[in-house]
């Protein structure tokens, strides 16, 4: 695979002009008479994703030609250039006006991912001179980042269970000067015990662990990241389905998205003191497993009844939230796969956002259509929160009804965040489940450029 910085070079000779057409736009005006046949002959307009390449007299590419259609929204929609024009290095023409030049270059970028660990890489993707108006190193950053999450979230827990993302943690905050403390063992259990009820069954090598990485000077305001690290869901006992567990490699993916956002952060040296939190489990089976009705004590003091082991997301994301609360960050939030119940409200393709801050949610809903990175409130409602009580214990892990399941699974992370702490939290899929521009079927990180958006208006 080609490096980022080699498929969007600063500059560069003999690059062949991508020239944007609009569906509306009279584009055969600016051809001449042996391109208009060209363009006629292959059925050419300037539909979206309508691509057409024409040559010169010699047969070598002249100009491209790409149609944008009529939606003027930002977009990582032209991004699906780098897989579809031929090998080589292409440039835009001239900016329509109505392009953001650096989704322009981002789509790019994250089109031309290939998770090729395990086989044979795809042809090299074509490349592009970035844009004029594109801030090259922040979509760099972007694009790497995002690449760093898929790959995590790609790779099968044999190669990255909770060690392995433990290992990945660490070479990341190195890199940046920054320290990571693993909790393991008793001490998790004494200091994490929902992380360690739900990962203790499996084997030794791949035992519980919170990775607790720290960055950024002590006096910068304090922003605080949890993902959901389940590096894979079997269900626990509460086994899942075959058709349910097939896709669980993914369930590591709101650690991957905070990595993500992690690794953004520290390149673009914002000023904030940065801590990540990540329980690295894995829900698997076993007679060390817990249960169906055990009652656990967490972190925060407060006992949970385990109704389904099958709703561990909540359960190791509520001690890292109560960890991270205790230190009153200025900005908290959680990404996590935490519920089949967002992807049923809302698709895969767009993150369920939680937050009792009107002004956050409007904030990051600005960005998320900014940046093309889509996300939407659904309420924390709290009428439903009674859904939890149990009769034995402070607090069920499930709601009594089977509905709303996001919302439900929001609530009970709630429990364990002081209600004045400015948090949000993120429940997304982690997956494309279809090809499209920008976002090739696989692992994702949904909803990262936008807070990463949001996080730059407000710190830096
Ligand atoms: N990791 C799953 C949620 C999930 C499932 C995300 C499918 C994306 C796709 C989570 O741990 C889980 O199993 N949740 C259960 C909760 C239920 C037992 C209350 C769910 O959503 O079915
Ligand atoms: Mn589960
Ligand atoms: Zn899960």
């Amino acid at each position: 695979m080609p490096t980022l910085s080699r498929i969007l070079p600063a500059g560069g000779r003999s690059a062949v002009p991508i020239r944007m057409i609009r569906e509306d736009e009279d584009f055969a005006a600016r051809l001449d008479a042996r391109q208009k046949t060209w363009a006629e002959a292959n059925g050419f307009s300037g539909k979206a994703g309508g691509i057409l390449v024409i040559p010169s007299e010699d047969g070598k590419p002249r100009l491209v030609l790409a149609g944008m259609g009529r939606d003027d929204a930002p977009s990582l929609a032209h991004g699906g250039l780098a897989r579809k024009l031929p090998k080589g290095l292409y440039a835009l023409e001239d900016n329509p006006g109505n392009l953001d030049a650096d989704l322009f270059a981002l789509g790019w970028l994250l089109s031309a991912y290939d998770f090729a660990r395990y086989r044979e890489e795809k042809p090299e993707p074509a490349r592009l001179v970035c844009p004029k108006g594109a801030r090259r190193d922040d979509v760099l950053n972007q694009a790497g980042a995002i690449w760093m999450a898929r790959d995590l979230i790609n790779t099968p827990v044999e190669d990255l269970g909770p060690a392995e993302l433990a290992g990945q943690a660490a070479e990341l905050a190195k890199a940046f000067g920054g320290h990571v403390n693993i909790v393991m063992g008793g001490e998790l259990a004494r200091q994490y015990p929902l992380v360690h009820a739900v990962g203790r069954g499996a084997s030794d090598a791949r035992q519980p662990r919170m990775i607790d990485l720290t960055w950024g000077d002590e006096d910068k305001p304090k922003l605080t990241l949890v993902g959901k690290g389940v590096c894979f869901d079997t269900g626990g006992l509460d086994l899942k389905p075959a058709s349910g567990m097939i896709l669980m490699k993914k369930d590591m993916g709101g650690a991957a998205a905070v990595l993500a956002l992690a690794r953004m952060v520290m390149t673009a040296a914002l000023p904030v003191r940065l801590r990540v939190l990540v329980p690295a489990v894995e829900n698997s089976v076993s007679g060390r497993s817990y249960r169906p009705s055990d009652i656990i004590r967490s972190r925060k003091g407060l006992s949970v009844e385990v109704g389904n082991t099958d709703a561990e997301g909540r359960l190791v994301l509520a001690d890292a939230l109560a960890a991270a609360d205790e230190e009153a960050p200025d900005l908290l939030i959680d990404m996590a796969t935490l519920t089949g119940a967002a992807r049923v409200a809302l698709g895969a393709e767009i993150a369920a956002l939680f937050t009792r801050h009107d002004d956050l949610a409007a904030a990051l809903a600005r960005h998320a259509a900014k940046s093309d990175d889509p996300l939407w409130r659904l309420p924390l409602w709290e009428p439903y929160m009674a859904e939890l009580d149990s009769p034995v214990a402070d607090t069920g892990n499930i709601g009594n009804s089977g509905f709303g399941g996001a919302i439900i699974a929001a609530l009970f992370l709630s429990r364990f965040v002081n209600p004045g702490t400015r948090w949000a939290h993120a429940d997304q899929s982690g997956w494309n489940f279809r090809d499209r521009p920008g976002r090739p079927k696989g692992g994702e990180a949904l909803a990262v450029r936008a807070i990463f958006a949001h996080l730059k208006e407000t710190f830096a």
